[in-house]
């Protein structure tokens, strides 16, 4: 069956197997068959950060497990464990209108709840792991379930263990978060506080960050119903300083983060546009001419000329800073 209205960016390629599951009885069920029938078993979401090369020679199971459950509070945290085929900014809708904090930073990232562990989602200075609790996952063979602590997961910028050691091996079927009852607001991005002063905000509050996030997320973001694409296609590269001093030293533009470690994390967006790709276009396959970091679908682009796109822009950007970019999107 087509995958088309199941990838964000809207390509057309079909999966031999087809499933969506609703429980975890279900979800066994087609792991089981799956298993059985020698089918590799591929878990999707909302699809907003995959990119389909080729048509997937297995079974899709599209999670759609649903729910919310309280399992616990005590002075400053309240608990709650979501199921993973719950849309993640309802998720936060639901935050802001209870009063929980601490993900309103995270506002309108696409996707399921389910894949928020699996690259960290973040935004704004804030990722799932600062308001992360536990994981509940199934072994996608053994049909065996397993707990995930936050040191478990092992989360870094946009990894976690389910991308690296685990690839493939588990299904996460919920999640559970600890929000705040009283709020610790991240407002040291630059873009937050601009437009909270634009918006002339004198008392924070969770719902004014979320307010401030959407409209700068929707001023750049391309909106996935209008035009496919998958967010941010790289990851920011980071370098070590003397490498990024002596780019300073002959790109005095250049947009950079120190890290923990003292290392800088360089702004690929900058990068590429510098380079003059933003806005670049190759028959259905662009940059984006707002956010150069993401790769668009015009319309009739294949998985293999988004590619062709991706290498391109790596190809240049390594030629130009000599430094490499990495993609973020998982490559199916
Ligand atoms: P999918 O695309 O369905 O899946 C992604 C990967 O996770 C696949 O490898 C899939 O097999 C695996 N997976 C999915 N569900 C499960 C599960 N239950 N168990 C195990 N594996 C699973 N991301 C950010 O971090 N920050 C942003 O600011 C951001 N902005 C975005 C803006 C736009 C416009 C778009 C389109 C995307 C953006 N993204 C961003 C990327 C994307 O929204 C996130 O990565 C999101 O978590 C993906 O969720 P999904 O349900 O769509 O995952
Ligand atoms: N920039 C440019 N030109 C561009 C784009 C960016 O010069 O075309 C420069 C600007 O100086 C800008 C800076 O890069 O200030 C940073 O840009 P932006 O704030 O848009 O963030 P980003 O680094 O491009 C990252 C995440 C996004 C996340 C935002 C906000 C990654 C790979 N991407 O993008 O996540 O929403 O920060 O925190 O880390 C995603 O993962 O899909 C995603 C959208």
């Amino acid at each position: 069956s087509s995958l088309r209205s199941f990838n964000t960016f809207g390509i057309e390629q079909r999966a031999r197997h087809f499933a969506k599951v609703a429980s975890t009885d279900a979800l066994k069920e087609a792991l089981s068959w799956a298993k059985k029938n020698n089918q590799r078993p591929l878990i999707i979401g909302g699809g907003s950060n995959i990119l389909l090369t080729k048509d997937y020679d297995g079974l899709v199971i599209k999670n759609e497990l649903s729910g919310y459950e309280k399992i616990k509070e005590d002075e400053d945290f309240i608990y709650i464990k979501v199921q993973a085929g719950e849309q993640w900014h309802s998720f936060v809708l639901y935050c802001l209108e209870h009063h929980y904090a601490g993900v309103e930073n995270l506002a309108l990232i696409p996707g399921c709840v389910g894949a928020s562990p699996m690259q960290n989602i973040g935004a704004y200075g804030v990722e799932i792991k600062d308001v992360f609790h536990e994981l509940t996952a199934l072994h996608k063979t053994e049909l065996t379930k397993r707990t995930f602590s936050l040191k478990e997961c092992n989360f870094g910028y946009r990894e976690s263990v389910f991308k690296n050691i685990y690839k493939d091996q588990f299904v996460i079927t919920d999640v559970t978060y600890r929000l705040r009852k009283k709020p610790v607001y991240h407002i040291a991005y630059g873009a937050i506080r601009q437009e909270l002063e634009k918006r002339h905000i004198t008392e924070l509050s969770i719902r004014e960050i979320a307010a401030a996030v959407i409209a700068i997320r929707s001023s750049k973001l391309p909106d996935p119903a209008k035009i496919g694409n998958a967010g941010s296609f790289f990851k920011n590269p980071s370098v070590p300083i003397d490498a990024y001093l002596s780019l300073k030293a002959n790109f005095p533009g250049i947009v950079a983060y120190e890290n923990a470690d003292g290392s800088m994390k360089l702004a690929a967006g900058w990068l590429i546009e510098q380079a003059g790709l933003k806005g670049y276009r190759q028959g259905d396959a662009g940059v984006h001419e707002k956010q150069a970091l993401v790769l668009v679908n015009y319309g009739n682009a294949t998985g293999n000329d988004i590619l062709k796109l991706c290498d391109l822009v790596m190809q240049t950007v390594s030629d130009k800073y000599g430094v490499p970019l990495h993609p973020e999107v998982n490559l199916i």
